[in-house]
């Protein structure tokens, strides 16, 4: 603005931070990838985050930005102490120990998340320890690995593709931690194990060779556990136990009473 009196701004002069040349490139893979994905489930108000089989941590720092208490788990203690070194602050709790087994108390997280890691555990067995540690109403989100079979090929090739692309710009960072492969399951299974185990799970198959899930724990407790389908005895027949064995009788429409002579066996289990 010749004459006015104003002299135009240098931004490069005004910025405190460097020319944008002069950072250095965004760390990224396959598992940073859908760090944003799995932020985005955290519902307003969680207290409590735990993400499991956690590595060097960095999904549960970024967890740690919009929850106040986040505890991290791995069952490989040299991974956990790098991940303690990388923590700079952020106040995650890391802790060594197996999933599955460790003693969180029950319903004791708002949200659980989990990348790269199920495939390392038997997954219905962690889905079901996951389910149990979420509060009712509180949300899991897994990010995972599944085993290609023919028909995933182009699949696969998209994701060839997507991963040249989205690494432009960006630092290749290698997975530091404990890895399988290939993982046990496929993508089929997978989406089959956790349906039974989350009734209503969200799954979706992402391009760089993963899937997910999302699932909001129910407030109240379905009537019978996943997984399971409580059979009713036809009509005029009622179901009886004897011992773990289950029975239906045709009952007397007098009397109600089970005609035991007639029952038959209907299976194992006081489901
Ligand atoms: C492929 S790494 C993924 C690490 C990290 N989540 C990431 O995205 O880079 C899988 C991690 O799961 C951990 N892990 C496997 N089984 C576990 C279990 N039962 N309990 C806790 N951590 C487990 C391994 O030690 C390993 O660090």
């Amino acid at each position: 603005m010749a004459g006015s009196g104003y002299v135009r701004a240098d931004p490069a002069r005004c910025s405190s931070r460097p020319p944008r040349s002069a950072l250095p490139p965004p760390l990224w893979n396959h598992n940073i990838h859908y760090h944003s994905l799995v932020l985005s489930t955290v519902p307003d108000g969680c207290q409590r985050g735990l993400d499991v089989g956690c590595g060097e941590g960095a999904l549960a720092r970024d967890l740690r930005q919009v929850v106040p208490h986040v505890v991290a788990i791995d069952c490989d203690e040299p991974v956990v102490g790098r991940a303690r070194q990388a923590d700079g602050g952020a106040g995650v709790e890391y802790v060594t120990g197996d999933f599955l087994t460790y003693g969180f108390p029950p319903a004791s997280f708002d949200v659980i998340v989990s990348v790269a890691a199920l495939h390392h555990m038997q997954p219905a067995a962690a889905l079901r320890r996951m389910r149990q540690l979420l509060r009712p109403g509180g949300t899991l989100a897994v990010v995972g690995l599944a085993r290609s079979r023919p028909r995933d090929l182009p699949a696969d090739v998209a994701g060839v593709i997507a991963h040249r692309v989205l690494l432009r710009g960006k630092s290749y960072q290698q997975v530091n931690a404990p890895t399988i492969w290939p993982p046990p399951q496929t993508y089929a299974q997978i989406r089959d194990i956790a349906a039974q185990e989350l009734p209503g799970v969200r799954y979706r198959r992402h391009l760089l060779w993963r899937y997910s899930f999302t699932w909001t724990k129910p407030a109240t407790p379905p009537a019978t556990p996943p997984g399971r389908t409580t059979p009713t005895p036809s009509p005029g027949r009622r179901r009886h136990f004897i011992g773990n064995v289950r029975f239906s009788a045709p009952i007397c429409p007098n009397c109600a009473h089970i005609n035991h002579e007639k029952s038959r066996v209907e299976g194992n289990g006081r489901r």
